[in-house]
């Protein structure tokens, strides 16, 4: 697995440190209100568990599962719903846990979706932003790091939903994707 990765972007010791940090900060915003944190799965999976773990506060926790069509490594826009939340979010504080905002075509559907539902609030919270990529304006409310624009795996990203098990952010060859275009 390891060999199919050109170079570690973020290592794990950088992901955690950057994790406890960003725990603190929602800690603070939040203080005194009840939060529920909507992870979109399956790649933000890690990074919520670590995120929530590393809150010394209570949460409820739910998840949504979306796809986009397309080819692997491009996002189309076009969303489907493939598990909604199990819980009614009107009248509550959202935290939506994503993995990457890159195109932001994904995360624009899923704001649209969820504020027509009535939360008190909605904020997203996304491990990686890769700015460079972004073709729709989003608020994002808290950043993990900043990526260049390169395909990246692991700490729950994927390619064709493999190499989510690596406990770094790295950089996938590009000869991996290429040979299948
Ligand atoms: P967007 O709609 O273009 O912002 O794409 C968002 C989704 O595409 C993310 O939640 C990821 O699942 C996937 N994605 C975008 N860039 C990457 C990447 O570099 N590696 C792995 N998945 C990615």
């Amino acid at each position: 697995m390891r060999e199919d990765v050109a170079r570690i972007l973020i290592s794990e010791e950088e992901l955690q440190q950057r994790i406890r940090a960003l725990a603190r900060q929602i800690e603070a915003d939040y203080a005194g209100k009840p939060l529920l944190v909507v992870g979109l799965l399956k790649g933000a999976v890690n990074f919520m568990v670590d995120l929530t773990r590393a809150m010394q506060r209570p949460v409820a926790i739910d998840f949504m599962a979306v796809s986009s069509y397309g080819a692997s490594t491009e996002s189309s826009g076009i969303v489907r719903i493939e598990k909604d939340l199990n819980d009614s979010i009107e009248g509550k504080h959202v935290l939506i846990v994503e993995d990457i905002v890159d195109t932001g075509l994904t995360l624009k559907y899923i704001l649209g979706l969820l504020n027509r539902r009535g939360p008190a609030s909605l904020r997203v919270c996304t491990l990686l932003n890769k700015q460079e990529r972004r073709l729709v304006d989003l608020p994002i409310d808290y950043i993990g790091f900043d990526v260049p624009n390169e395909f990246v795996i692991g700490y729950g990203l994927d390619y064709n939903q493999i190499y989510r098990n690596l406990p770094f952010i790295g950089v996938l060859k590009p000869e991996i994707y290429m040979s299948e275009k």
